[in-house]
């Protein structure tokens, strides 16, 4: 299908395009206005008080260690190396550990790929799972559900059954079902290791709602190290915000350190990104995939209720720190910056090309207005994301302007001319591809 071609030029850029949603807007004000009037001093004074809360930098979550490890009579399910750009990578082990679950088997942690050399596998540089996500917490938060094993834990690794996904026209997702269907049963099911060959899991059908995917999203909790290379990055960008304020107001500011705001925008317009949307909008006849960076800052200076000064986190491709024009042409009271001018170049240059998209994606996801491609995957992922947090809060209302964490799709307008529209991911579509690339349906209006 098309989205491999894509994915085979585009990797280079944070890999992808998203999605889609909708709105249950104006049953979900009503909702809002009762809930508020019932919830407004707990949230006011959480936002008073800590709004990082939203993504703890430590998740406090305790293991039970009786919990783990316990896959002494598990049978296990082997993948292949999974490879492509962050977001590619995670949907294709979230695809993957969904297969286990179906197969009734734990997945064996498989190896990511820390760059992109797409083209000839060998130079794919595996990298460990547990370098990039933590392990246990991940067998922690998703018990019940799937869970990783270790090759270790294999207790006789001559038992292993092959198992050939199919592929080409005639291979039907109701195929693919039915081969799976099958193998989870007997004979099949007596192998300890079931070793699935072929192509990677991103290509693999699909078979399962979003909502499911999320579920392994949000098992998937950063390594350590990593989320404290985020950490820098998010606090320098708030130390730049606090001074810029300070030297904005005669009086010297008057906001906390910790409650200083900042914008995200995942700004897609290197190349050959361009050159790929603008095919997209002729093959599928739309016009809304594509947007110039005037036409982005001009959304962007739109937004209702942004206090300024502002600084405006700038993510794009590497490629394009050098073009200075990004930074210019925005609102009076936005201030952009990107890595370079931020001065945190260097942390992200230390870094495989996997573990910067990692840092990049921890923070636009943490930011207190996030701003994306609708068509890209790595915009879409931080809005499903962001979305599956605000649920988990029980925060009632996802779009509109007074969201907690509001998101907005720039490449679409809103309800009046100018503006971009709110945007949240619909957690009970049926499929993540509906949500998270080549689509335009966003769940707010
Ligand atoms: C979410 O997706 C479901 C299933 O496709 C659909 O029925 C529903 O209308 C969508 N909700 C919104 C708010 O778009
Ligand atoms: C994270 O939490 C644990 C236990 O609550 C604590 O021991 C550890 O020091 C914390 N780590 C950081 C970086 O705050
Ligand atoms: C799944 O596997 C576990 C052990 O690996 C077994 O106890 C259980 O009966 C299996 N469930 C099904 C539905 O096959
Ligand atoms: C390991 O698996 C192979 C293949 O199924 C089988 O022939 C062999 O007896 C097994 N070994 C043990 C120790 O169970
Ligand atoms: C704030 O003002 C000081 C002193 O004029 C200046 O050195 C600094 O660069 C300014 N900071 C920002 C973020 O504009
Ligand atoms: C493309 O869409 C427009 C309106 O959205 C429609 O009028 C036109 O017929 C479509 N063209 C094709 C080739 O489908």
């Amino acid at each position: 299908m098309d989205s491999s071609s894509y994915y085979n030029k585009n990797l280079r850029f944070f890999g992808v395009h998203l999605n889609s949603l909708a709105c249950k807007c104006a049953v979900l004000v009503v909702l809002v206005l009762v809930l508020r009037a019932v919830c407004l001093p707990r949230f006011s004074s959480f936002a008073a008080t800590q709004h990082t809360n939203l993504f703890p930098a430590n998740n406090s979550l305790t293991l039970n260690p009786q919990q783990l490890h316990d896959n002494a009579n598990s049978k296990f399910l082997e993948v292949p190396q999974i490879i492509w750009g962050l977001n590619n990578q995670k949907i294709a082990f979230a695809r993957a550990c969904l297969t286990a679950r179906m197969l009734n088997r734990t997945l064996l942690m498989p190896s990511l790929s820390a760059s992109l050399f797409y083209k000839e596998v060998d130079l794919l540089k595996p990298i460990s799972f547990d370098k990039v996500f933590q392990f246990e917490k991940f067998n922690s938060l998703c018990n019940g559900f799937v869970q990783l094993g270790r090759y270790s834990e294999v207790s006789n690794r001559s038992d292993v059954l092959e198992l050939q996904k199919g592929s080409g026209r005639r291979w039907t997702i109701e195929k693919d079902l039915g081969q799976l269907r099958e193998f989870s049963k007997h004979p099949y099911d007596e192998y300890e290791v079931l070793r699935i060959v072929g192509k990677n899991s991103f290509l693999w059908h699909d078979h399962w709602p979003t909502k499911d995917y999320a579920k392994v999203f949000e098992c998937l909790v950063l390594d350590e190290e990593i989320s404290r290379e985020a950490d820098k990055v998010v606090s320098r960008i708030r130390e730049i915000g606090f001074e810029e304020s300070r030297n904005a107001s005669e009086n010297g500011g008057n906001s906390a350190l910790q409650q200083v705001r900042y914008v995200a925008i995942h700004m897609r317009i290197e190349k050959d990104w361009m050159i790929h949307c603008k095919k997209l909008e002729q093959r599928l006849n739309i016009s809304e995939i594509c947007s110039s960076k005037d036409q982005i800052m001009q959304r962007v200076g739109n937004i209702a209720g942004l206090q300024t000064p502002m600084v405006i986190y700038v993510a794009v491709a590497d490629d394009l720190l050098e073009d200075k024009s990004i930074l210019s042409g925005w609102k009076e009271g936005l201030v952009p910056y990107e890595k370079k001018k931020l001065g945190v170049l260097d942390i992200y240059k230390k870094q495989s090309y996997l573990i910067q998209s990692a840092i990049d994606y921890e923070v636009c996801l943490r930011s207190d207005v996030f701003v994306g491609n609708s068509f890209s995957t790595f915009s879409s992922l931080v809005v499903l994301d962001r979305t599956q947090k605000m649920i988990n809060m029980g925060v009632a209302e996802l779009c509109g302007m007074d969201v907690r964490w509001p998101s907005y799709a720039y490449n679409l307008e809103g309800e009046s001319k100018g503006i971009p529209r709110p945007w949240a991911a619909n957690m009970s579509d049926s499929s993540l591809q509906a949500i998270s690339y080549g689509s335009n349906h966003i769940s707010c209006s």
